[in-house]
């Protein structure tokens, strides 16, 4: 199926998995891969700015991801670092505009600073949204919100919990892609994912390139989104269904 705008999905969120394993295979240290992961993420960008996505969701850095290594989870906050002040330039001009999704108090003051900067010099683009999540969980998500609201005194309902959630400025993801071969969510957009479709691919995240990309569109293109109705129904009212979704 070729790649119409119509059949291109808004949001994309992307478990970006397998950088540990590409550098292993090439008998590199794993912070190899992660550094190909950012070239990865840079193509995928540009590929989502090129077809038109409006929102490009990635998972960066879990809540459990701090189990790993002190010398991985050092690497990742430097890598981090550096590519905020390398790659934010080049994103604002291709209207890009960042926004970083997770629990910041427990990141150190220079990538809190990194954030906060790359955020604010890319505020005013309107191409693409880019969501990094880092240091994110859904689960944390989910208890944030409601105790944000707990201390407002507010009631909690699935309207009030969205609202308070980290991903709040967006609609929730059309497609969930996952790559590295795990058939798992990791803690991924746990609210947020309630109707995504999702699509698991065996490549290697660095390995995960444009056509990669559009054999994901495609599937999901293929796909149909009933959100709790019958196919009989989806064929009478195809427009008004999806509206109401
Ligand atoms: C994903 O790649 C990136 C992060 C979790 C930071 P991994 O590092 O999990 O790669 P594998 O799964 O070990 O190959
Ligand atoms: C999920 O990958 C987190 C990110 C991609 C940032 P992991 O490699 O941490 O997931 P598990 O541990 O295999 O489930
Ligand atoms: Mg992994």
């Amino acid at each position: 199926m070729s790649i119409t705008p119509a059949t291109v999905p808004h949001h994309i969120a992307i478990v970006m998995d397998g950088n540990g394993r590409w550098a292993t295979r090439r008998f590199l240290p794993r912070l190899a891969g992660h550094r190909q992961g950012v070239e990865s993420l840079r193509r995928c960008v540009r590929a989502c700015v090129a077809r038109g996505v409006g929102v490009l969701t990635v998972f960066a850095f879990s809540s459990e991801n701090w189990n790993r290594p002190a010398d991985e989870v050092s690497g990742l906050m430097d890598l981090l670092a550096k590519a905020l002040a390398r790659e934010v330039p080049q994103l604002s001009r291709d209207g890009v505009r960042l926004h970083f999704v997770g629990e910041k108090s427990a990141l150190s003051d220079k990538v809190r600073e990194g954030l906060r900067q790359a955020e604010a010099a890319t505020a005013a683009n309107d191409r693409l949204v880019l969501n990094v999540c880092f240091n994110y969980g859904g689960r944390w998500d989910i208890a944030q919100a409601a105790a944000a609201l707990a201390a407002r005194g507010e009631p909690i309902t699935e309207a009030s919990l969205h609202a308070a959630m980290g991903m709040a400025h967006v609609p929730d993801p059309d497609l969930l892609i996952r790559t590295g071969g795990e058939k798992r969510i990791s803690n991924f957009l746990l609210w947020q994912a309630a109707y995504s479709e999702l699509y698991f691919s065996d490549r290697l995240w660095p390995d995960f390139d444009e056509a990669a990309l559009d054999e994901a569109i495609a599937d999901y293109a293929a796909r149909e989104r009933r959100f709790g109705r019958t196919s009989e129904q989806l064929q009478q009212q195809p427009t008004a269904a999806r509206l109401s979704a």
